[in-house]
């Protein structure tokens, strides 16, 4: 019998056929079919769902739902949007993904180590001034969040000559890395980088965690990256900062509100980098083959796929 799974979510519908077909072609028993392509006769036959940015409006209608896998990795929105359902969640969890990220981190890490931003300024000013150099193997990166994302970030600024350090929940063991966890893990990864990425979850714990007296502890010159959310960071606390000189440069791809504002004061400063949300972009060739498998585990042998813990919100 073919199972019919909607893919319900919040892009243009051009894009549901997209993901419906490359999901349907990896599984001769299923249909994926948009949202909006389902009968009202359908709703009730539906236990698993493909989301991307979902309207709750829309999972409502679907009363026998079981499951639904995103082909986002944050969960922060469905998790507050979602808190009384019943239904389990499944997050994207792509080696492509952690791949893309990681490059996006050597990247901007590059960017900042080898102070692209003040070349361009002083060019801008036809000022010829050599900075002074520092070895990357006398740079420590720090980065919050070692999961998906964060450790193979560590790994590929690792093999690039940095001192890598990554604080997370649980501590990790990870080779040629120094790793923390808890308050005093946190204090003492601020106290020793110069350039910090975050790649945590937006949840209780992390919203608003990196505030001014916390940034304050970074030592003086250090800089920023931010991968993950934008409420993470307090964003006046960080303007006060970087206005202040204590820090000199953020990197920022994430923002309380997306699209970031016109009068955002991060547009025109020359200490932010402003990026629109584009550090790893899903691939949906490599997430369509994820979604699928995990889907095909369940339909053929019953293996349900790791759901997110609620409690811990993410
Ligand atoms: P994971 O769930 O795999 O990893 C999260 C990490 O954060 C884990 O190491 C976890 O610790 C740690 N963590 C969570 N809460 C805390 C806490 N309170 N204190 C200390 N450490 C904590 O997530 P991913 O690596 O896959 O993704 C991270 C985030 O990146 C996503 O939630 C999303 O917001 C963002 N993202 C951004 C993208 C972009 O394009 N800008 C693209 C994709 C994701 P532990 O290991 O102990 O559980
Ligand atoms: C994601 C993102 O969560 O793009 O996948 O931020």
């Amino acid at each position: 019998m073919t199972s019919l799974i909607p893919f319900v979510g919040q892009i243009s519908y051009a894009e549901q056929c997209d993901w419906a077909r490359q999901i349907s072609d990896k599984l001769p028993d299923v249909e994926v079919v948009p949202f909006s392509d389902l009968s009202l006769k359908d709703f009730d036959a539906v236990q698993i769902a493909i989301t991307a940015n979902p309207d709750p409006v829309e999972l409502d209608k679907l009363k026998n739902l079981r499951w639904i896998h995103s082909v986002w990795a944050g969960v922060e929105r469905m998790v507050i949007e979602l808190k009384d359902k019943e239904f389990d969640i499944v997050r994207l969890v792509d080696p492509e993904l952690s791949r893309t990220m990681a490059e996006a981190v050597l990247a901007w890490t590059l960017y900042l180590h080898r102070h692209m931003p003040q070349y361009r300024e002083q060019q801008q000013k036809k000022i010829w001034n050599e900075l002074s150099y520092k070895k990357a193997s006398n740079t420590a990166v720090g980065i919050l969040g070692l999961g998906a994302l964060g450790q193979e970030a560590a790994l590929r600024l690792k093999a690039n000559g940095y001192q890598v350090k990554g604080w997370s929940r649980s501590l990790k063991s990870v080779d040629g890395l120094e790793t923390y966890s808890g308050d005093e893990g946190l204090t003492e990864i601020l106290k020793t980088t110069d350039i910090l990425v975050v790649l945590l979850p937006l949840t209780d714990q992390t919203r608003g965690l990196l505030n001014e007296r916390m940034l304050g502890l970074l030592p003086a010159g250090a800089s920023i990256i931010n991968f993950a959310r934008g409420p993470i960071i307090q964003s006046e606390d960080l303007l006060a900062l970087l206005d202040g000189g204590h820090l000199s440069h953020a990197v920022l791809d994430v923002f309380d509100e997306e699209p970031l504002p016109q009068t955002s004061p991060f547009w025109e400063h020359a200490q932010i980098t402003v990026l629109p949300h584009i550090s790893a972009p899903t691939d949906m060739d490599t997430a369509s083959e994820i979604v699928a498998n995990n889907i095909r585990l369940y339909l053929e042998k019953g293996v349900t796929p790791t759901f997110i813990d609620r409690q811990r919100g993410y």
